[in-house]
């Protein structure tokens, strides 16, 4: 049941749709077609895990149940410490709202469903849904054309911290309030807790989708890093590095594609024919899995390990086995398996970096360091505990600031249009 909604009794089952033999093996999300009666703000999530757990869903499972941005508004939460995505944010924003626009002008539809995946908390989740909201507005006075419920879906991990979202949506709802023109359309909103590498939401259901910063979380560590020992392959890295094998890059490789494809076949199936998404998130420049843009970050991070190892704060081995779920993926990987989904039309896809110029009051390597600190903190401490946080971080933005003094490093960003046909 989606959070911050009230449940009503089950609707009638009216029919399953079969598990494929791969779907089923891998214990994947299915979706369960329901007679779906929705009374404004009452909703039923679709059945999303099938009971049938092989070792690699365990794997799987792990990394969705224990990764979370930091919560709250603490001195290290995601929310004080996500500008960096503020700024890539902004980069693309008028990409989103021609995207909102032209699709509201194609649709025309009584009541709008947008749905942000991978929202998280803090300031970029609701800003975002503020720009929506008012360029519907605009545009449905621009074309006399005028929604009567406009619906929004946060999604994101069963971890991620709700409740911030959930204490801000009152003052939310007011402000939209203001921008709304003789009483409407109603607004409704609710979390959507779940993975978006499966089935959220029913069929036809959605207009727009929203996913920034998200699509680069694979699902899981791939699990074919591992030795029959279940001792990493890519030893002494904690992502795609000069040292690995190429049978690490392979695994990282196969990993996006089944995620991002999953993601696709999914989308589709919620989206309304004309319905868009609108899909930011980091890649590289070319085929070379190892480039300065984005594993450079990583590097980092290994380097930083490496020096708790030297003080003794943390074991060689412990660090060994410490692999990230990230996956930067080329243009040419995600043309592919938007061409392999079939029921989606890639209408944009841009490639920007994003400058340092205007940071904080600090460093860039502060800022940077922050900003990972808040995104890989639950990780980190899942593996290795808490106690190494803070020299780990203070390290991290020592060797940013080397680093980025000898070199100019920017991290790349992709922006994906994709419309459903
Ligand atoms: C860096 S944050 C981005 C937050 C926000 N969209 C922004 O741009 O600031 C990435 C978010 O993606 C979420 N996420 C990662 N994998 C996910 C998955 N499989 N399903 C849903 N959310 C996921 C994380 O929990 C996290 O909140």
């Amino acid at each position: 049941m989606p959070l911050g909604m009230s449940q009503i009794s089950r609707p009638p089952l009216v029919g399953r749709k079969p598990l494929r033999k791969k779907e089923r093996q891998k214990g994947m999300a299915t979706s369960w077609k329901f007679a779906l009666k929705h009374d404004h703000n009452f909703f039923i999530k679709p059945e999303l895990e099938s009971p049938i757990l092989t070792k690699k869903t365990k794997k799987k499972m792990d990394v969705e149940k224990v990764f979370h941005m930091t919560g709250g508004v603490g001195k290290t939460s995601y929310a004080k410490n996500s500008s960096l995505q503020k700024k890539a944010s902004d980069k693309v924003k008028h990409i989103i709202i021609e995207t909102v626009e032209e699709l509201y002008i194609e649709t025309t539809p009584k009541s709008i469903g947008i749905a942000d995946l991978g929202c998280s908390s803090g300031p970029n989740t609701l800003s975002i849904i503020k720009d929506i909201f008012q360029t519907i507005q605009v545009t449905s006075h621009k074309i006399m054309h005028h929604s009567t419920e406009f619906r929004v879906y946060f999604n994101d991990l069963p971890t991620n911290d709700f409740n911030s979202i959930f204490k801000a949506l009152p003052e939310f709802q007011k402000l939209l309030n203001q921008d709304r023109k003789n009483g409407f359309p109603s607004i409704f909103m609710g979390g959507y807790p779940g993975s978006f590498y499966g089935r959220l939401f029913p069929n036809s259901y959605l207009h727009f989708v929203h996913s920034s910063h998200c699509l680069h979380w694979l699902s899981r560590v791939p699990p074919t890093i591992y030795d029959e020992q279940k001792r990493s392959l890519n030893k002494g890295c904690v992502y795609i590095c000069d040292k690995s094998p190429e049978v690490v890059s392979q695994a990282y490789y196969k990993q996006f594609q089944e995620d991002f494809s999953l993601f696709l076949r999914s989308r589709s199936e919620e989206l309304v024919v004309g319905g868009k998404m609108v899909l930011t998130f980091l890649g590289r420049r070319g085929p070379e899995h190892v480039d300065r843009g984005n594993s450079f970050f990583w590097e980092i991070l290994t380097r930083s390990f490496t020096i708790l190892v030297s003080q003794g704060e943390i074991e060689q081995e412990k660090l060994d086995s410490y692999d990230v779920h990230f996956y930067a993926p080329s243009r040419e990987e995600i043309e592919d398996e938007v061409m392999k989904a079939g029921s989606l039309k890639l209408e944009r896809l841009e490639m920007f970096d994003i400058d340092k110029k205007e940071q904080g009051r600090e460093s860039y390597g502060t800022d940077v360091a922050k900003a990972v600190r808040a995104i890989q903190e639950s990780m980190v401490s899942n593996h290795f505990g808490e106690k190494i946080l803070d020299s780990l971080f203070e390290n991290y933005a020592m060797l940013v600031d080397e680093e980025i003094a000898k070199e100019d490093i920017n991290p790349i960003t992709f922006v994906l249009v994709l419309r459903k046909i």
